[in-house]
């Protein structure tokens, strides 16, 4: 396998905005083909027609990452399509925080569905391919709610420290297949992760939080391609980014 970006087969979760379309458009500048996945096809179908026009290699494919049937098939369709799955990145998520006692239930199981479990099927999709292989790369998005707690972040912190273990785990089980493992934790980055936020007090404090200190996504992109185009020996395990302004 090359130790560059270029020429390796990538699927994204989440590409349809913010982070995964940020990188999806890097990796594919840098010579990746990219299968993306997310609900909203129509978004979808219109950056893989963009980076096609552009001489890139790109699939999109409505992809609920709650239904591992779907994820699985992402994953099959890379394999099928450009004939290996070299990258794996599990980067679909949502972050709609409120307090505990707003007992926003259906929201926390919505993020526990998307950012663990969705994360989960990723792996699934992906390891039967790079366990054959004995090759590939995972690359989970927690966050930096995955290494600390405030209020109001509570379900979403978990939901990102769960990242952090699975990671972790996965990485030492890996082991024998060849397989590099990297988590990825942002600070505050410009997308559409706030709308998600029904809570009007929280809504308020996280879009002033994201005008003061937000940085463009393509810092998370740069990210994943470092860790992408190491030498094959090496597994950059963990990145943990942030604003140089953001102090928490
Ligand atoms: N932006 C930040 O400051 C920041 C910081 C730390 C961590 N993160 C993490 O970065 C990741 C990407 O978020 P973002 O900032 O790029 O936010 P975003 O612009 O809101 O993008 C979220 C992406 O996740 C997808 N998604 C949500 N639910 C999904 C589902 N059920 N199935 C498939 N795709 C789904 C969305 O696509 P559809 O709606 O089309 O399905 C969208 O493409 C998340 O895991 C987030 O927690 C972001």
């Amino acid at each position: 396998m090359a130790n560059d970006v270029a020429g390796k087969v990538v699927v994204i979760t989440g590409a349809s905005s913010g982070l995964g379309e940020a990188t999806a458009r890097h990796l594919s500048t840098l010579g990746a083909s990219v299968v993306l996945g997310a609900r909203r096809i129509d978004r979808l179908q219109s950056l893989a027609d963009e980076l096609v026009g552009r001489g890139g290699k790109a699939l999109a494919l409505a992809t609920d990452v709650t239904n591992c049937d779907q994820v699985k098939r992402l994953a099959d369709a890379a394999v099928e399509t450009y004939g290996r799955l070299d990258v794996m990145l599990n980067n679909a998520g949502l972050m709609p925080q409120s307090l505990l006692e707003r007992l926003k239930i259906d929201e926390w199981n919505r993020m526990i569905d998307v950012n663990i479990k969705g994360v989960l099927y990723g792996i699934a999709a992906a390891l039967p391919h790079m366990t054959r292989q004995k090759a590939g790369h995972i690359i989970n998005v927690s966050s930096v709610a995955g290494h600390k707690v405030r209020p109001g972040g509570t379900v979403y912190s978990a939901t990102k420290h769960a990242v952090r273990v699975i990671s972790e785990g996965l990485r030492q089980e890996v082991k024998p297949y060849n397989i590099r493992t990297t988590v990825i934790s942002p600070g505050a980055v410009d997308t559409e992760l706030p709308d998600t936020i029904t809570d009007p007090d929280v809504s308020a404090a996280m879009r002033k939080f994201y005008d003061d200190v937000a940085i463009p996504a393509d810092s998370f992109a740069r990210a994943v391609a470092y860790a992408m185009s190491q030498p094959d020996d090496v597994d950059i395990n963990e990145i943990l980014f942030r604003p140089t302004r953001q102090e928490f």
